[in-house]
């Protein structure tokens, strides 16, 4: 078992990775936490046991159920369990359930206990980790978005059972490799050439390193957002046909298309970007049919990175990645043009 610790001061926790982390839940759970609420979903291939007496709430699977509405029938059920801070909410999922958890646990009684147990490869490099939380706003008008509704709440502890990992679909496989890609780009780090244990640990660690750095996004958090501006816009636009993690991938060989536009790296380093990403990734790096790309700058014009009414992206310089505001839109169409 690798414990990978999020150092952050009186809230810091500890993440297990390895086989059968399950068994040692018991032992992440605040010590005042008399019953735990499980959020999970049906056909989430792990059974868990809290070690205290427990209540399993199911939420429904895909993007349209991480809504408020899903919020309010889980806090129907805490209001009905009687959940209050001295119990713990229990994530047991991949990365849409964990996002629902925490945010129910942020929200409930203004901030109950929350450890989660994550069963994808995604979740357990990212989106577990580090405490965001959140649901989509639903769009009326062509107005929402994704994980637009949220809090920061740090769970008391996380759990990487490498045994969730042998149920996986191929997909899911792929979205997970979307976000590890990603973090190739933040360090330079061979992770391909690790064990799975061990490549799973040090993506943790990353992403530690820089929540416990930046937690409330201030700075460096937003670097962990590198191929997400318009990953975000291409599951929106599909109508979520394009998972987070196979977008991720379209996404950033993009941000490298558009920092060549931009004059902030070189041919060949776009190059890398797909020899990581479609090379070693083994992920799609095309732009799906029959997208508007006037449509995808708009919706990358929505997104959460925007400080300042323009167009805000993390992109690729001789420094490394930064975050680059302001970002003129027919650059970003321009790039769009070159994936085609
Ligand atoms: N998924 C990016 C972050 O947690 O900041």
């Amino acid at each position: 078992m690798i414990t990978v610790r999020v150092p952050l001061g009186d809230r810091s926790y500890d993440v297990l990775v390895g086989h059968g982390a399950r068994n040692e839940l018991a032992a992440l759970l605040p010590r005042t936490a008399r019953r735990a609420a499980v959020v999970t979903q049906a056909g989430i291939p792990m059974q868990v046991d809290p070690g205290v007496p427990f209540e399993t709430f199911e939420i429904g699977d895909g993007e349209r159920f991480k809504s408020l509405a899903t919020i309010e029938t889980l806090c129907r059920g805490f209001a009905r369990m009687g959940l209050t801070r001295n119990d713990v909410i229990v994530g047991v999922g991949g990365g849409m359930v964990t996002d629902v958890a925490g945010f129910a646990a942020s929200a409930w009684h203004r901030g109950v206990p929350v450890v989660h147990v994550s069963t994808t490869l995604l979740g357990m490099v990212d989106a577990a980790i580090g405490g965001k939380t959140g649901v989509n706003l639903e769009a009326v008008d062509g107005v929402g978005g994704k994980n637009l509704i949220g809090a920061y709440w740090q769970p008391s502890g996380v759990v990487c059972d490498l045994d969730a990992l042998v149920t996986l679909s191929p997909r899911e496989v792929r979205c997970g490799r979307g976000e590890m890609a990603k973090y190739h780009f933040l360090t330079g780090d061979d992770l391909l050439a690790m064990s799975e244990a061990e490549r799973i640990a040090r993506c943790v660690q990353i992403k530690a390193e820089v929540v416990a750095g930046d937690e409330r996004e201030d700075g460096r958090r937003a670097l962990l957002n590198y191929g997400h501006t318009l990953a975000h816009a291409l599951e929106i636009e599909t109508d979520y046909a394009l998972a987070h993690g196979e977008a991720v991938g379209v996404g950033l060989v993009y941000a490298a298309r558009l920092a060549r536009r931009l004059g902030r790296i070189d041919d060949a380093r776009v190059q890398q970007h797909y020899d990581v990403v479609r090379g070693a990734y083994e992920l799609d790096t095309a732009l799906p049919g029959g997208i508007d790309a006037q449509q995808l700058v708009r919706l990358m014009g929505l997104d959460k990175k925007v400080l300042d009414g323009g167009l805000t992206f993390v992109l690729d310089s001789e420094r490394g990645v930064e975050v680059v505001q302001g970002v003129d839109p027919a650059a970003a169409l321009a790039a769009l043009g070159d994936m085609r």
